[in-house]
């Protein structure tokens, strides 16, 4: 892959994500890892759905009190990374955890299917489940048709769930080569900064 000079990794990531979006077609190529500290300090990674990148930040939904969510609130330092294989690119993006405001996670809240929103309320995320997984799915359609028996079409967002941000201070490009020599550029910036520069460098495979 040709990799151009680009000043900032903004535009760079944009440019990336919208061809992963055309050549990646065997994978989701929204799903990122996301590395993050969980209450004790301990590190943990997990997937999650890459939400949009605007204004400079990612973003991504989950529930605020699962063990990820809990962890932000005293370590909101995270790492995410995207492997796009038919690109043979990986994007590697550092920074800092928000919370969304209430108006950004309700409009996520509503785009998505009433399905998804009623397994959002029978989630406890990440504690233990509390009956069998097949009561779990039993309990989910019962609810859902329910629902639509009184012809709700959505339900309001529980204040356990919504959106975070990442806002970046450090993405780093490789492009696999077949000689093993890849090609990395790192771009940092420290967050103290307030010229917003981007500090660029090249760095061994
Ligand atoms: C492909 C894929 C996409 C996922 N997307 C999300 C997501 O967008 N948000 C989320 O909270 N969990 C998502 N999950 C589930 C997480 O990986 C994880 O199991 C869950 O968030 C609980 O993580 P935690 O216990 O570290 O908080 C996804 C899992 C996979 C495999």
């Amino acid at each position: 892959m040709k990799t151009p000079r680009v000043k900032d990794p903004e535009t760079f990531f944009s440019s990336i994500f919208k061809k992963a979006t055309k050549t990646e077609r065997s994978h989701d190529p929204t799903v990122m890892a996301l590395a993050s500290n969980d209450v004790n300090g301990v590190v943990t990674v997990r997937y999650v759905l890459f939400k949009g990148f605007k204004n400079g930040k990612l973003c991504f939904a989950s529930n605020y009190e699962s063990r990820k969510g809990l962890g932000f609130e005293k370590y909101p330092n995270v790492a995410a990374s995207f492997y796009w294989h038919n690109m043979y690119t990986q994007v590697r993006i550092e920074g800092i955890v928000e919370k969304f405001n209430d108006v950004e996670s309700d409009a996520l809240w509503n785009s998505r299917p009433l399905e998804s929103q009623v397994s959002a309320f029978l989630s406890y995320q990440s504690q233990p489940l509390r009956k069998t997984f097949k009561e779990l799915k039993l309990a989910h359609k019962e609810q859902l048709h329910h629902l639509k028996q009184l012809q709700v079409k959505a339900l309001p967002r529980p204040d356990f769930w919504g959106g975070y941000w990442i806002v970046p201070t450090r993405f780093e490009f490789w492009f696999g080569q077949a000689n093993r020599l890849h090609e990395r550029i790192s771009y940092i910036r420290n967050p103290k900064n307030k010229s917003k520069r981007w500090t660029i460098e090249n760095l061994y495979p």
